[in-house]
C-alpha cells in the first residue's frame, strides 16, 4: 500500500475517483488527443492515483480502440475501462480492447429516463430493463468488474430507475453510476435522489455507487459532493472539469474539498494532490486549452493574493487567508534552479525531481534547448524547465522542423516573412505577407505545405515574469475532416514560439491525418 493510500485508510472512508478525462472529456469538441498524448495523460492520472480511468470508447473509432488497448497495456495501478453501450457488439469490442489491462472494466450504459426511452431509444420500459439485464449478464461473462450507467437517472422515475438497479446487481453488476447526464439536478436534490434510491434498491449498499455530474448549471462539483454525503463511493470527474457541453465535474475541486474539509464529509481519496498542478497543466499543455485564470484549485490565480491586506496577513500567518497551501497541490514555488553553465548530469537530475521521465534521445533534446534558452535569459525557473520537458515529453514525429526565419515588420512597411522549413532533409523557403510579423510566418508555412490551414486559435504567454521571459505560444488549426490539433512553442522571441506552435500543430495535424 503506498504512503497516501495508508493514510487514507486511516482516515475513514475512501471515496473512489474515476476518471473520465480520456473519455467524456476528450470527446468534448477541441479536446481530442492524439494516441501519444493519450498515454502521457493515462501516466499522469496513475501517477497522480486515481482508482479507474475510463480510456475511452472502444467502439465509436479504431483510433479509440487503439488507444484503450494500449493504455490497457501501459497502466499497472488503476483500473481500465472501456465505454460500450448496452449491445453485445459494444461490449465485445470494449473487452477485446482492455482484456489485457491487469484490472480491466467494462462500463455499459443505456438511458432509464422516460424522455431518452421514448424518444431516442423508442423502447418500452419493460424492454430498457430487459435490455439492460441481459447486456449485463453479457458483459459479466468476459469480467468480473462490470460497471451499469443508468443514462439520465436523475430524470428518470424513480421506482423503475430502483427496477434497473436490482436487475443490473442481480445480473452481476459490481459498480452501478447514475448519471445527472444534462447537469440538471441541483445539490439538494442529487443529495435526496441518493437517499432515496438507496433506500428503494437496498443491493446498492452492497456494491459500488457511483455519480457522474454534468456542469450544465455550474453545479457538477456541488451535486457530486451533496452525492458523497448520500453515500456515494465513487465519484466520475475529469482534470479541469472538461467534458461534454459545459464539461464535468472537476476532479482537482472534488478532491480538494474533501480534503481541505475532511470535518465536513468525513470521506478522503487515493490521490496524491501534490500531482495536481501537473496533471492540469499536462492537459492544457496537449490540449491547447488553459483554463480560466480565477478557476479554484488550478487557476492561474488561485494562490495569488493581489490586495496589500491580504499580502500582510499571509505574510504574518499563511492561515489568514489562505484554506490550503500551494505546495499542497503541487504548485512549486519559483526557484531559480540553473545556470548556463550547468551540465546535463544536473539538468537530468532537475528534471527527475521534477517528475519527469524522459528517455535519453528526449533527455538530449530538452537539454539543447535548456542551453538555447540559458545563453539568452539571465535565469532559468522550474516553470521553464517544465515548459520545455511537458513539450518534450508528449512528441510527435517531427515531419517539419525550423530551418530559419527572417521577419520584417514595421509602421510603414508591410510585414512580410521568410520561413526555411526542413523535411527529410531537404529545405523549402517560402516568403508569406500579413498583418504582422506571426501572420506572416504564418503564411509561408501554408505556402510550404501547400494548404492554406484554417487556424482556430492563437494565444501567447510569458512563462514567468521578466522582460527576457520565455513566450510560450499556443495555436489550434484545423486538419481536413475538421479535426482540431493544438501546437506549443516556446522561445524568448515571440515571432520563433509562434512559428514554433505552429509547426508543431501541423506535425501532429501529419502524424494524425497523412503519415498513419
Ligand atoms: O453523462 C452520461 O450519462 C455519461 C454516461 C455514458 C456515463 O457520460
Ligand atoms: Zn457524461
Amino acid at each position: 500500500m503506498s504512503e497516501t493510500k495508508a493514510k487514507a485508510a486511516a482516515k475513514g472512508r475512501i471515496v473512489k475517483i474515476f476518471d473520465t478525462t480520456l473519455r467524456d472529456g476528450e470527446q468534448s469538441p477541441g479536446m481530442s488527443m492524439n494516441l501519444r498524448e493519450k498515454i502521457e495523460m493515462a501516466r499522469q492520472l496513475e501517477r497522480m492515483g486515481v482508482d479507474i480511468i475510463e480510456a475511452g470508447f472502444a467502439i465509436s473509432s479504431p483510433g479509440d480502440f487503439e488507444s484503450v488497448r494500449t493504455i490497457s497495456g501501459a497502466v499497472k495501478d488503476c483500473v481500465v475501462a472501456s465505454l460500450a453501450r448496452a449491445s453485445a457488439e459494444d461490449i465485445d469490442r470494449a473487452w477485446e480492447a482492455v482484456k489485457d489491462a491487469k484490472n480491466p472494466r467494462i462500463h455499459l450504459f443505456l438511458a432509464t429516463s422516460q424522455l431518452h426511452m421514448k424518444y431516442k431509444l423508442k423502447l418500452t420500459p419493460d424492454e430498457v430493463y430487459e435490455q439492460a439485464v441481459e447486456m449485463t449478464r453479457h458483459a459479466k461473462r468476459y469480467t468480473s468488474d462490470v460497471e451499469f450507467s443508468a443514462e439520465d437517472s436523475t430524470r428518470s422515475d424513480m421506482d423503475f430507475l430502483a427496477r434497473v438497479c436490482e436487475g443490473v446487481i442481480a445480473a452481476g453488476a459490481t459498480t452501478v453510476n447514475l448519471p445527472d447526464t444534462v447537469g440538471y439536478t441541483t445539490p439538494e436534490e442529487n443529495y435526496k435522489f441518493f437517499m432515496d434510491i438507496r433506500e428503494k434498491a437496498p443491493s446498492l449498499d452492497k456494491i459500488t455507487i457511483s455519480t457522474h455530474c454534468h456542469n450544465d448549471l455550474g453545479l457538477g462539483v456541488a451535486n457530486t459532493l451533496a452525492a458523497i454525503r448520500a453515500g456515494v463511493n465513487q465519484v466520475e470527474c475529469t482534470v479541469n472539469g472538461i467534458g461534454e457541453r459545459a464539461g464535468n465535474a472537476a476532479m482537482e475541486e472534488i478532491v480538494m474539498a474533501l480534503h481541505v474539509r475532511k470535518d465536513e464529509y468525513g470521506a478522503t481519496t487515493n490521490i496524491d494532490t501534490t500531482e495536481i498542478t501537473r496533471s492540469s497543466n499536462l492537459l492544457s499543455s496537449i490540449t491547447g486549452v488553459k483554463v480560466q485564470p480565477n478557476k479554484a484549485i488550478v487557476g492561474e490565480n488561485a494562490f495569488a493574493h493581489e490586495a496589500g491586506i491580504h499580502q500582510h496577513g499571509v505574510l504574518q500567518k499563511a492561515e489568514t487567508y489562505e484554506i490550503m497551501t500551494p505546495e499542497s497541490v503541487g504548485l512549486k514555488t519559483n526557484n531559480l534552479v540553473l545556470g548556463k553553465h550547468s551540465g546535463k548530469h544536473a539538468f537530468g537530475e532537475r528534471v527527475k525531481s521534477l517528475g519527469y521521465e524522459l528517455t535519453k534521445d528526449e533527455l538530449a533534446d530538452a537539454f539543447g534547448k535548456f542551453k538555447i534558452l540559458a545563453d539568452k535569459k539571465k535565469s532559468v525557473y522550474d516553470k521553464d524547465i517544465e515548459a520545455i520537458v511537458a513539450k518534450e515529453a508528449v512528441q510527435v514525429p517531427k515531419t517539419f522542423t525550423l530551418g530559419k526565419f527572417v521577419a520584417t515588420n514595421g509602421s510603414d512597411v508591410k510585414a512580410t516573412a521568410e520561413v526555411t522549413l526542413v523535411r527529410d532533409g531537404k529545405s523549402i523557403k517560402k516568403t508569406g505577407d500579413g498583418s504582422g510579423p506571426i501572420d506572416a510566418a504564418f503564411k509561408a508555412i501554408d505556402l510550404i505545405i501547400g494548404y492554406d490551414i484554417p487556424l482556430d486559435d492563437f494565444q501567447l504567454d510569458a512563462v514567468t515574469e521578466g522582460e527576457d521571459a520565455q513566450g510560450d505560444a499556443t495555436v489550434i488549426i484545423v486538419g481536413d475532416a475538421g479535426a482540431r490539433y493544438s501546437g506549443r512553442g516556446l522561445s524568448t522571441d515571440i515571432v520563433e514560439a509562434s512559428i514554433r506552435a505552429y509547426i508543431n500543430a501541423v506535425n501532429k495535424m501529419y502524424y494524425a491525418e497523412r503519415d498513419q
